[in-house]
């Protein structure tokens, strides 16, 4: 079976966008590939960050993960901080990456603006860092939203250029898109996301669901009740999409183009068939315990570390460091 890996990160609450756009997927892809299913803590501390709640949030998302559906079973689900093989392929990456290549990317652009007093350098290299999560396991599929693209264009050039200078090692991965890849916020404009607080938790119990929904931006050329509505503009029609069953959507999209069917009463089933596609995740998510879930990413950990540790050796032995001969003095200790 071909490799898979995919990130997240541990940085708020996993919302309706994040599931539609990519965790869907990676559940879905598990039966065709040999999947490893990290969660980035690193990546999350390029931007102000508190520490005991990263690391909070880093066993909370692992635990939503599972509650999706991610069968550790199968896949291997752990923390990026738990291999330190990424934090060194990283490393080696960068010293191949033009400084050019990082200031094209938007989300560097977007997270800077976003916080003018705080532009790190580990905002910049953010994208070699993921470059290192794919390449360390030699991924060939990597099941993203939209919004990630770039960031996979841009390992494709890295692969590209280590396997130039140093011989064949890396396969030039390829992205994953859902049907679904780029969901919009409630404000029908920016994609959905956790820092401009225009989502919906995936979490949300369903009293919660329908109270975001009411106000939530819908087609702007329809007015009145009367007019006829544009469903293809329309980010309500959207959700209904991943949420809805075909011929219903098929039916809103018919009632809405003839003003069968208002703005309200569309919501209002979405809000239903939302809470009902979430419910089982939320009562996985009830059921699990902390312990349980440090036990999948220390088993997670383990079988990523392997494959890590494999092709750093590779990498080392190709880009010329010195291999460090077993200390003398090393009793035992592996
Ligand atoms: P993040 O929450 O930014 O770490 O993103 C995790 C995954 O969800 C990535 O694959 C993103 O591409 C995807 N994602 C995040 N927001 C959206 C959105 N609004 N629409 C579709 N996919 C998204
Ligand atoms: N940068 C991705 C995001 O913001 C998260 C991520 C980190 C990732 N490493 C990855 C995604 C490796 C895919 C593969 O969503």
């Amino acid at each position: 079976m071909a490799r898979l890996l995919s990130g997240i990160q541990p940085s708020g609450e996993m919302h309706v966008g994040n599931w539609l756009g990519a965790i869907r997927n990676w559940v879905a892809l598990q039966e065709r590939y040999e999947a490893f299913y990290c969660v980035v803590d690193l990546h999350a501390m390029t931007v102000p960050y508190d520490p005991p709640l990263l690391r909070e949030r880093t066993r909370d998302l692992a635990a939503v993960l599972l509650a999706c559906g991610i069968d550790p079973d199968r896949s291997a689900l752990f923390v990026q901080s738990h291999v330190p093989e990424h934090a060194e392929l990283a490393w080696v990456l960068q010293c191949l990456t033009p400084m050019g290549d990082l200031s094209r990317m938007t989300q560097f652009k977007d997270k800077s603006a976003q916080h003018q007093n705080n532009v790190n350098a580990g905002l910049f290299t953010y994208p070699v860092l993921q470059a290192a999560d794919i390449l360390l396991y030699k991924a060939e599929a990597v099941p993203v939203g939209e919004d990630q693209v770039q960031h996979i264009e841009l390992t494709r050039e890295i692969a590209r250029r280590f396997n130039a200078r140093f011989g064949t090692t890396f396969p030039e991965p390829q992205e994953v898109l859902a049907k679904t890849a780029r969901i919009r916020g409630l404000d029908g404009q920016a994609k959905m996301s956790k820092s401009l607080n225009n989502h919906i938790p995936l979490l949300a119990p369903p009293e919660r669901i329908a109270d975001l929904l009411r106000p939530a931006f819908t087609d702007p050329a329809r007015l009145r009740r009367s007019d006829p509505g544009h469903p293809e503009v329309c980010n309500i029609f959207t959700l209904h999409q991943g949420f809805t069953p075909a011929e219903e959507v098929a039916r809103v999209d018919r009632e809405c183009r003839a003003a069968g069917i208002g703005c309200v009463e569309c919501k209002r089933l979405l809000a239903r068939t939302m809470a009902d596609a979430l419910a089982p995740i939320r009562e996985r998510y009830a059921a699990l315990s902390a312990d349980h879930v440090d036990g999948v990413l220390a088993e997670g950990a383990a079988r990523a570390r392997e494959v890590a540790r494999a092709t750093m050796a590779e990498v080392r032995e190709r880009v010329g460091v010195l291999a460090a001969r077993p200390s003398p003095s090393a009793r035992g200790t592996p």
